[in-house]
């Protein structure tokens, strides 16, 4: 069989116009929602007596069996055919005749592209936010097992208070319950029905958009057919949701890249996802979390690829807009396979507390408790007792020690008023429960948060 669609043009294109402006190669991925969209289209045809029932069932039992030679492999993908869209329809048109040709009735491939695509992008949507919601548990775990492992917290990357680490997994599972929270607010602003628009401006069979909208799933179609042909915000905004997770997922990478080095020494990653080096026998690599911190480059890129795309297009469909899937189907297949990694090698990682613990007696972390004890206990105003602190930490850093080492007959020289009570100030692990404000880092008010973050997750709904 020849080319489906010639129209007016001649039936014999260059192969090079072929290879040109084909997008076979990629977006047979979408023959799944492609042949979904097919058969709720033709169901409405003969729901609205366009089509007949015999001609329904030749074209949904034809639609069954080019499926099954898709996933089979025995479909033969002909670039001439120029898109998944042609390709399907030409095969059911070889395999059930003359009613293969009425398929097409009351659609065109602009609305038939904005619906496989959109399909694709809710259903990847969802399963994001199912892998995100995974990663988020492991982190709770982690979370629930060190909720009294005392950690430096740092500012600048220089030791500011200590915290614990449960605390700081937490902070990844906030990012994290956004990121969950942005993708389902796209779902719900973007689950309505391209089907039916046809070109740009609707069609003048009786066709029912209620009905298509329906059954696959949307909410109502969409209600301006020149904005629906032309709509890719759906794309837009998984790019941007990706890009964002994966800033997300970066940064906590970052931080594991650095914690796994000797100077660190928190963790240790799982041989099971580490690499060693080719030429030095000792090494164990952290390429996990740096494969993930790089990969966060190419999901901007295809975010700043399709906005770039799309700023200067007049309505309605122009083919520019070929352009709007390599991109989103890379960034979707770079989030699911980082969540995976990611999850994985956060569950089998060791914590290890002794050195986060020890790490903390560097930086005189309770300076700001001491400060704050001069404050209440002695009577002064803040920016004295912020000098007499800073004092006391040079006379620290002399003497080669940390401040929580201090003794009280050391303190008392830099100021009489100090009194016994002072240790207890100094002391890390009371500096760190002395922050239980809301949202702060004290035991209590980190089991509070995994309390929070539990009893979300039970009741959110993917
Ligand atoms: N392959 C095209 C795309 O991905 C399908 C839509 C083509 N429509 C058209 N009028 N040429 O955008």
């Amino acid at each position: 069989m020849g080319k489906l669609a010639t129209g007016r043009a001649s039936s014999k294109s260059s192969k090079l116009l072929d290879e040109f402006n084909a997008s076979l190669m990629f977006d047979k991925k979408l023959y799944a929602e492609d042949i979904e969209g097919s058969i709720a289209h033709a169901s409405m045809l003969q729901a609205q007596d366009i089509i007949s029932q015999r001609e329904l069932h030749q074209i949904i039992g034809g639609l069954a069996q080019v499926k099954k030679e898709i996933e089979e492999s025995s479909f033969v993908f002909d670039i001439a055919d120029e898109d998944i869209h042609m390709a399907i329809e030409k095969r059911l048109t070889e395999i059930i005749g003359d009613a293969g040709k009425k398929l097409h009735t009351a659609r065109s491939r602009n609305d038939q592209v904005a619906l496989d695509f959109r399909l694709y992008v809710q259903k990847n949507s969802k399963n994001l936010e199912k892998l995100i919601l995974k990663l988020i548990e492991t982190l709770l775990d982690i979370a629930d097992a060190n909720s009294s492992t005392l950690l430096p917290g740092f500012t600048h990357l220089q030791h500011a208070q200590p915290i614990n680490f449960g605390y700081h997994m937490l902070a990844y599972v906030a990012m994290f319950q956004r990121d969950i929270l942005r993708f389902s607010d796209s779902f719900k602003r973007n689950n309505f029905s391209p089907l039916g628009c046809a070109a740009l401006a609707g069609t003048p069979y009786k066709i029912d958009r209620d009905y298509t909208a329906k059954k696959l799933g949307f909410d109502a179609p969409t209600v301006n057919c020149l904005d629906t042909v032309s709509d890719r915000d759906f794309a837009l905004e998984i790019l941007f949701n990706i890009s964002t997770l994966m800033t997300h997922i970066s940064r906590l990478c970052e931080e594991l890249v650095l914690w796994s080095s000797s100077e660190f020494g928190f963790i240790s990653l799982s041989d099971e996802y580490s690499t060693s080096s080719s030429i030095m026998p000792q090494k164990k690599n952290p390429d996990v979390p740096e494969l993930l911190r790089g990969k966060t480059g190419r999901v901007y890129g295809n975010l700043i690829s399709l906005l770039t795309v799309l700023k200067g297009l007049p309505l309605a469909y122009n083919k520019d807009m070929q352009e709007d899937k390599e991109g989103v189907f890379d960034s979707v297949e770079t989030a699911t396979i980082s969540l995976r990694i990611l999850n994985e090698a956060m569950a089998t990682m060791s914590v290890h507390i002794d050195v986060m613990e020890n790490g903390c007696k560097v930086g005189h972390l309770s300076a700001t408790d001491l400060a704050d004890y001069l404050v209440r206990e002695c009577d002064m105003a803040f920016r004295d007792a912020y000098k007499i602190t800073g004092a006391i930490v040079a006379q620290a850093e002399k003497s080669g020690i940390d401040l929580s080492e201090m003794s009280l007959e050391e303190l008392k020289v830099a100021d009489s008023r100090i009194n016994e009570n002072v240790l207890e100030f100094l002391n890390l692990r009371n500096s760190m429960n002395a922050r239980a404000s809301y949202g702060g880092t004290s035991i209590k008010s980190t089991k509070d948060q995994i309390k929070y973050f539990k009893k979300w997750i039970e009741n959110y709904d993917v």
